[in-house]
């Protein structure tokens, strides 16, 4: 079928509209009947009855009986996950651009993973942050089958060579390589190109199932860009991104960026903060939870080690406390990670 999960939403919460108008329509007289020539009561009210009788049938046949059923195709089937999700997504739908936004409760259990495709999709959290490249709609659906929401991340700020979509960017679209990440380089968020490369991974994500998106590398004004790019050119690009996913159906949150969280956090369902503890800045994040907004926040206390021959990952309890009693953190939804954001995670 080519419908949409976004389309279904905007054409049942429609239809359901237009019954409920037409419920009130039809509990107050009807004009039509009120103006006809009659003149005994008797027959005045016979002849109102038949109208309105003639207005019921007309109504089930032509217009209850064809949205009950689009809407039990549509929406009600699909809608088995949706009740998964409901039982532990800790959320709370808003109303945006004229649909339905998941905007999940501050606190949520989360998990994110971007090292490689998800393997074990029976988590026990309210959340899963995964890629959105490397995993697949099938992946997806499998996660939501255990109750759990998904959030797609993607790379909004930055070029990465490896992508399947790498040869869609143009040379005027890059500024400066990122030290710390081989391969990497920012772009102009500004460019036109660039936007519609954006708008084609949302389409991508919608079609995978994805609840909401994150898309990080937002703050190329904090960063050596190479393109003179400023906190205006941020905010632009995250009002544009948050329109393009709502209209998609898809909550979406900012990604680090505490010197933008003003302007756009109207527009935010949630943060994804990384280290606020290590750089004791958790506080300008709690502006999120402070509007009853999560934030997802982690800190990369996790240190790799060998033991037997095998690597593992683990967290010393001096750092486990650091990262878990951050001033301003206390409402958020934290996880300790190690640098590769592999499956391994240390909850508070
Ligand atoms: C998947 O992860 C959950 C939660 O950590 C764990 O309880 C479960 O045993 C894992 N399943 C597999 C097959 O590894
Ligand atoms: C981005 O576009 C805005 C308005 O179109 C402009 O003011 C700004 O200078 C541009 N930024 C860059 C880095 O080109
Ligand atoms: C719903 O979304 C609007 C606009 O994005 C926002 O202003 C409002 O606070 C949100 N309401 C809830 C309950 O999250």
């Amino acid at each position: 079928m080519k419908h949409s999960r976004v389309q279904d939403r905007s054409v049942c919460a429609g239809s359901l509209a237009f019954l409920s108008e037409y419920n009130t329509l039809l509990s107050t007289p009807i004009p039509f009947a009120n103006r006809m020539p009659y003149h005994s009561t008797a027959i005045k009210s016979a002849g109102r009855l038949f109208a309105r009788q003639n207005f019921l049938l007309f109504t089930i046949c032509f217009i209850w009986l064809p949205i009950l059923v689009n809407c039990h195709i549509h929406q009600i089937a699909p809608g088995k996950v949706h009740r998964h999700n409901l039982k532990r997504g800790g959320s709370n739908s808003n109303q945006s651009d004229g649909l339905s936004i998941w905007q999940p409760r501050p606190g949520v259990k989360w998990q994110i993973q971007l090292e490689e495709a998800v393997e074990n999709t029976s988590i026990n959290a309210d959340v899963y942050d995964i890629d959105l490249f490397d995993n697949s709609a099938k992946t997806i659906s499998a996660i939501h089958e255990h109750g759990t929401r998904v959030i797609c991340y993607f790379s909004a700020g930055t070029f990465e060579e490896w992508r399947s979509d790498a040869d869609q960017f143009s040379s005027s679209d890059f500024g400066s390589n990122l030290d710390d990440w081989p391969g990497e380089r920012w772009i102009d968020i500004n460019s036109s190109n660039v936007r519609r490369i954006l708008s084609a991974r949302l389409d991508m994500a919608q079609k995978k199932g994805c609840d909401g998106v994150d898309p990080d590398n937002i703050d190329g004004y904090d960063n050596e860009n190479g393109l003179g790019l400023t906190t205006d050119d941020s905010i632009d690009l995250l009002k544009y991104l948050a329109l393009e996913a709502h209209s998609r159906g898809m909550s979406i949150g900012l990604k680090n960026g505490g010197d933008i969280i003003g302007d756009v956090i109207d527009k935010m369902q949630w943060s994804v903060n990384e280290q606020c503890a290590q750089y004791n800045e958790c506080d300008t994040y709690a502006a999120f939870t402070d509007v009853n907004k999560p934030v997802f926040h982690i800190e990369y206390s996790g240190e790799d080690v060998s033991y037997k021959g095998k690597l593992k990952v683990r967290v010393t309890e001096a750092k486990k406390s650091d990262a878990c009693h951050a001033e301003g953190a206390e409402k958020f939804s934290t996880v300790i990670k190690n640098m590769d954001l592999s499956a391994w995670v240390e909850y508070c």
